[in-house]
């Protein structure tokens, strides 16, 4: 049989799952795993402050209300986004603006954030997406030049550098998101860095009166993480999760994204939730053993990266990804653009690579935001045309090369 490629592999292993179960039956301190896993964070990124937070949502959220930013406040964000942070902005009170990305980098533009500038922008969202760099240099300029605070999204890229620092350290403060499907997890959970001690005070006030998360969706996750790790598996994916892949969509339906997936909504307050969704030691000891093998899990996957990027440079029809000169990406995901995208992961899946569009859309032209509606064509061209080919870190040279061939191959089927 030829190689079956999944779309994901969860960064999950047996050790982690370990660590939940013994953390499941175990009722230690659970401040003190958790205040370890702030520390080490916060030096792996270069943050004087790291808090856990129960999502990256909540966490930018909790970032704008700390510097007092609400009614009649402008926020600029990538066009190409995922919907809850524009949702979270405006559920602040402020006011989303949106910028287009780059054409094949997908992140925000720094030409386009200068022009979406007014005398009411207060802060600025570079999001670091598909594990790429924004250009930092110029973002930084811009806001200083303009008095705009600047929040890194680094929900998909932590641990990527630029010019030697990681992202996370380059502003005034960050968020990063640790579900299954990331380069790191901690069984859902998020963390924010900032050096600004007053805002770290502040969100460090909410988050000590969160009472803990469930600790039975904590182990739920785990479940799910050793599951996937199991279903991914090069000798098992073939005849579990490939076969059910193929039959969901031949049914219309795509398995993992309605089990990773979530449909997009605005939130006029808050969710409840929140409240009682405090981190928990074993969240933090889970992603203390994760954060000491992410070196290895983001080296093997740019590797991968790298290959692809030479490998699918010169396709007919296909447009691989850039990246900002000055940029350590970690692909956290290796997106490429084809104007018959769904024919062209028609005839992938045929050949036994799983792909995806993603869980991005066009914010700037959602009916979510419709009083935010603004033409990003870069961002409409996006979604349009962009598939993620998978380049996670579990792939052989021999599957990289089936990859390739495969995506070479339909590439010239289609185009005939
Ligand atoms: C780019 C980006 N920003 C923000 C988020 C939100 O993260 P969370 O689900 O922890 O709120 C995500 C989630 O995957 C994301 O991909």
């Amino acid at each position: 049989m030829s190689a079956r490629i999944p779309r994901f592999s969860p960064s999950f292993s047996p050790a982690e799952a370990w660590i939940s179960l013994r953390h499941l039956v175990s009722f230690g301190d659970e401040r003190k795993e958790v205040e370890a896993f702030e520390a080490e964070f916060a030096a792996y990124i270069g943050a004087r402050h790291a808090i856990m937070v129960p999502s990256a949502r909540y966490g930018f959220y909790l970032l704008l209300k700390s510097w007092g930013l609400g009614e009649g406040d402008e926020v600029v964000l990538p066009a190409l986004t995922y919907f809850a942070i524009p949702a979270l902005a405006k559920t602040a009170g402020c006011t989303p603006v949106f910028a287009d990305i780059g054409e094949t980098t997908h992140v925000l533009e720094p030409a386009a954030f200068e022009a979406a500038i007014t005398p009411r922008t207060r802060a600025v969202v570079p999001t670091h997406l598909f594990g790429t760099p924004c250009d930092m240099d110029a973002i930084r300029d811009i806001a200083q030049a303009h008095d705009i605070r600047v929040i890194e999204d680094c929900a998909q890229s932590t641990g990527a550098c630029w010019k030697g620092q990681r992202v996370g350290s380059l502003g005034d403060a960050a968020y990063y998101t640790f579900g299954l499907t990331k380069n790191i997890t901690t069984l859902s959970g998020a963390m924010i860095t900032t050096s600004d001690d007053t805002v770290a005070g502040s969100v460090r006030e909410t988050i000590d009166s969160l009472s803990p998360g469930s600790l039975w969706k904590a182990s739920r996750e785990a479940a799910t993480g050793t599951a996937m790790m199991l279903a991914t598996h090069p000798w098992i994916y073939p005849w579990t999760l490939h076969p059910l892949i193929v039959l969901g969509n031949n049914l219309g339906k795509d398995p993992i994204h309605d089990r990773f997936g979530e449909a997009p909504r605005t939130y006029d307050e808050l969710p409840g939730h929140y409240q009682s969704a405090g981190p928990r030691a074993m969240q933090a000891a889970v992603g203390r053993r994760q954060l000491s093998r992410i070196e290895a899990l983001n080296g093997a996957r740019a590797a991968n990266g790298r290959f692809l990027d030479e490998a699918l440079a010169h396709v007919p029809g296909l447009t691989p990804p850039s990246y900002p000169p000055g940029g350590e990406p970690i692909y956290m995901s290796f997106v490429v653009h084809h104007r018959e995208r769904d024919d062209l992961a028609d005839a992938l899946r045929r050949l036994g690579v799983d792909t995806t569009v993603g869980y991005m859309s066009n914010c700037a032209d959602s009916d979510l935001f419709p009083e935010h509606r603004t033409r990003c064509p870069h961002a409409e061209t996006a979604v349009a045309e962009l598939l993620h080919i998978p380049v996670h870190p579990n792939l052989s040279q021999a599957r990289l090369d089936h990859l390739a061939e495969a995506t070479r191959k339909s590439c010239l089927e289609i185009g005939r």
